[in-house]
């Protein structure tokens, strides 16, 4: 069946001893799942492998991984809505947070569940998502959550480069480490953890910059593209291409490259350009604008260009005399569309051993 997504299990494994190795020295790594939705068959092959810190933004995906191994340590990485809250205490050991009346809702979530709920305040240090800013009143914004009983305030975090794009540096990071001593010589409390970011934050590591007091990192994007998201730059040592897209041919004719007609816009009111090359091979794959965005795929042929797509159709311009209607044509993806394809039920989720 196609289209389908084929996923190297072997090279996801190495990527994740890679990774484990490099960042021995973090008490705790987390693999976040959501770029996969948490898929079940992907976590079985994590979990054997001894992966048990597991982070992703959805609560449906950490219920998931929960119920199959309860032993897994499972944080919650989206802020959580107030409508969320008793799903969170029971499925997520730990969860990020920055609003004080979530919090008071996770407490008394807590309490019903006899729980004790762990938290991560997000500081924002510039990228302008989550978090109370860096430059507020942290202190007592802490002395608040320290009042609720079955709430354990257990370090502080960051996440930077999502939205903002900002780059995380070894200055931004002390400044959290910074943060973290003074609310802990002011209040007199420990808080274990400084949690230094996503995969955007691998660059300091092999840059020697990664400050010793960061001791938890939260990453997805590196262990699926081997790449790292501050400069894009691909790791040497890690594998690439753990997905790819196949998708299959339906239709494969000579045509004009040009449009015949008077032009308006296309199915998404977008006003296209279209280059005229004369008579070309036009092939039209079964996969389309509902799966993936086409700008999030390459075809691994260099002969073959993307010329567009609708929400069904995916059209490429090939070589003539190389393919037939039923031939699959392979793609690499970016994260982009790794996530946008694992959320299509209409993709088939090939797991490669
Ligand atoms: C708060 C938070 N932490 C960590 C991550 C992981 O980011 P990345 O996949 O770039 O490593 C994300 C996004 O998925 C996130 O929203």
């Amino acid at each position: 069946m196609y289209p389908r997504l084929n996923i190297n299990i072997k090279h996801l494994l190495a990527n994740v001893d890679f990774m484990y190795q490099e960042f021995d020295y973090l008490d705790e790594l987390y693999v976040v799942t959501k770029a996969y939705c948490a898929n079940i068959d992907i976590i079985d092959e994590l979990y054997h492998h001894n992966v048990r810190y597991f982070a992703d933004s959805r609560i449906a995906n950490i219920k998931k991984i929960k119920e199959k191994y309860p032993d897994t340590h499972t944080l919650h990485l989206r802020l959580p809505m107030h409508s969320e809250v008793d799903e969170i205490v029971k499925y997520a050991n730990r969860s990020l947070n920055s609003e004080l009346s979530t919090i008071k809702l996770l407490n008394d979530a807590a309490i019903k569940q006899n729980k004790t709920h762990e938290i991560i305040l997000m500081i924002d240090v510039g990228d302008l998502r989550e978090g109370i800013m860096y430059d507020s009143d942290y202190i007592s914004f802490c002395q608040k959550i320290l009042e609720f009983s079955n709430i354990k305030l257990v370090g502080i975090g960051t996440n930077v480069t999502c939205y903002g794009s900002v780059i995380p540096t070894k200055e931004t990071l002390n400044l959290l480490i910074d943060i973290k001593k003074d609310i802990e010589n002011t209040l007199n409390i420990e808080l274990p953890i400084i949690s230094g970011g996503n995969s955007s934050s691998v660059y300091l590591h092999f840059e020697n910059e990664m400050p010793a007091e960061i001791n938890n990192l939260r990453c997805g994007d590196i262990f699926i593209t081997g790449t790292e998201a501050a400069y894009l730059k691909q790791i040497k040592g890690m594998y690439y291409d753990i997905f790819q897209l196949e998708a299959e041919i339906i239709e494969l004719k000579n045509k004009p490259s040009y449009p015949i007609g008077k032009l308006g816009v296309n199915a998404f009111g977008e006003t296209v350009e279209y280059e005229d090359v004369g008579i070309h091979t036009r092939a039209i794959l079964a996969i389309g604008r509902q799966d993936v965005h086409f700008d999030n795929i390459q075809p691994l042929e260099k002969d073959i260009k993307v010329l567009g797509s609708s929400s069904d159709h995916l059209i490429l311009e090939v070589p003539s005399n190389k393919y037939q209607v039923g031939d699959t044509i392979k793609f690499s993806l970016s994260y982009g569309g790794i996530l946008s394809l694992s959320t299509s039920e209409y993709v088939k989720k090939n797991i490669i051993k």
